[in-house]
């Protein structure tokens, strides 16, 4: 959707996004920035002059998926010797010369951090590897995103990096140390959105609570109190953020969360496991005690939140008894929705070496966890009927005269709406549920 005014003949780029939201922010940037380049992007493989592929490195089978992919594409590539063909993301920045070593068919390999240098890359005019963490910021040398037209709901990361070092996790590795992006910037993007016609902004960092730095007037600001800047920002009306970690949620992010009323009544705080001997394996630097009191401190502050998580399962040294205290922690919170993993062994992390679980114990608990999680989102879900709650439409449903949006708790809405546009903002009464949305009418 870039503009192309000025650009004879475009060029056609196909991009796909694997693991987490930061990854989708980056395809968009990357995106404008090839834009820029006289790039569109099309959503056909077989006529794409380039194939960007924006990987992830989280469990052994996002990984494995990159190579599987890059195999499927040789025969397109034998038939269009002109085809680039570019890999970026975490595996990228894990993996680096390795993936071109394996597959030749890769011209391109950028990191994370180096993905503004992709136009030059493609031109010729830089390396064909690019996997380091430079000092400059990338942000600085990628186009405005003024440049595009916007969907209503838009991601801005403001944070990157990790300094935890859960025992289990490569994003530390791949993504490199905690950064934080300065307020000033934060805020020209979230205005450039809204200008463009965002009206949910969705905060991104792998540790977005941690988020700090100098704010505009001059003190140091926490994560809270961006929030509630742009909560006085005209024209925005919804804002979320994820990933959090339990352990940076401040005081002032958690009355944040009383206090701006365009901050979604939604969390997603992973804890991982309920038990504390398996948290200290992991490196949590946290109990199952002080999550739970945690999440009593911001039941306070906004009593009708949705809580969401993440577990992982079978983690070296889980035994029966471990894993009953997360399904305790996990009956205890009572969560809106969650994401549970069984435990993959990630090369370089600390856990790697450690004895794993027997894999079919594992599985079971898995399957253990994933029911008592998927009775609780059922039953979050079927507690919405009757409510009336804010919808954003986002498009336009299959039936004539529907839209599809979603509410304040993140559930997708489908509402007979004739009338409306995408992105509006209305009130919708829940009057159904069904497996994974909800049905609404149109709040007189
Ligand atoms: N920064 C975020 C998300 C990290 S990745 C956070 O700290 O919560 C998203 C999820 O993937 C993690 O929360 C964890 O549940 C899961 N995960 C990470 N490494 C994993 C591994 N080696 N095996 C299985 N699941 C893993
Ligand atoms: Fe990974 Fe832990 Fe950092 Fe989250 S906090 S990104 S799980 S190391
Ligand atoms: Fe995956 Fe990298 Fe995100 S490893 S989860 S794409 S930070």
């Amino acid at each position: 959707m870039t503009d192309q005014a000025n650009t004879p003949v475009a060029k056609k780029l196909f991009i796909k996004t694997y693991g987490c939201q930061m990854n989708v922010y980056d395809s968009q940037r990357m995106a404008e920035a090839m834009g820029a380049e006289g790039y569109v992007l099309t959503e056909d493989q077989s006529e794409a002059d380039m194939v960007l592929l924006n990987t992830c490195h989280i469990r052994e089978k996002a990984a494995e998926k990159l190579y599987s992919d890059l195999g499927r594409l040789k025969p397109l590539k034998a038939e269009k010797p002109d085809l680039k063909i570019g890999v970026a993301g975490c595996v990228a920045q894990a993996e680096g010369e390795e993936i071109i070593r394996r597959m030749p068919v890769v011209d391109l390999v950028v990191g994370p951090q180096t993905y503004h240098r992709l136009p030059a890359m493609v031109r010729g005019e830089a390396p064909k590897i690019l996997t380091d963490f430079p000092e400059e910021d990338k942000f600085d040398h990628l186009p405005a995103r003024r440049a595009t037209r916007r969907a209503p709901a838009a991601f801005l990361t403001v944070q990157e990096g990790c300094d935890k070092f859960c025992a289990f996790c490569v994003v530390p590795y791949t993504r490199g140390s905690e950064v934080s992006r300065p307020v000033e910037r934060i805020m020209r993007e979230a205005r450039d959105l809204v200008e463009r016609g965002v009206r949910e902004i969705t905060l991104l960092g792998q540790n977005v609570n941690g988020w700090h730095g100098a704010g505009e007037d001059g003190r140091e600001w926490g994560f809270g109190r961006l929030i509630r800047a742009l909560g006085d920002l005209d024209g925005l009306d919804r804002i979320r953020y994820t990933t959090s970690h339990p352990n940076d949620m401040a005081d002032d992010l958690i009355s944040a969360h009383r206090d701006v009323p365009q901050l979604m009544p939604y969390l997603h705080l992973p804890v991982q496991s309920g038990s504390d001997r398996i948290l200290k394996a992991m490196n949590r630097k946290h109990t199952a005690e002080t999550y739970l009191r945690l999440i009593d401190r911001i039941r306070d502050a906004r009593p009708d939140i949705m809580l969401t998580s993440d577990f992982i399962v079978g983690f070296p040294g889980e035994t029966d008894e471990d894993h009953q205290a997360t399904l305790d922690l996990v009956a205890k919170v009572n969560f809106g929705t969650a994401f549970s993993f069984k435990y993959s062994p990630r090369p370089g992390t600390p856990a790697y070496e450690r004895a794993e679980v027997d894999s079919a114990v594992a599985d079971q608990r898995l399957q253990d966890l994933q029911a008592l999680l998927t009775r609780q989102q059922k039953a979050a879900q079927e507690g919405m009927v009757g409510r009336t709650l804010g919808v954003l439409f986002e498009k336009p449903g299959r039936n004539e005269g529907q839209m599809i949006g979603k509410s304040d708790y993140l559930h997708s809405v489908f509402v007979d709406a004739p009338e409306a546009q995408v992105g509006d903002l209305v009130q919708v009464r829940i009057v159904g549920s069904a497996s994974n949305s909800l049905q609404g009418e149109l709040a007189a």
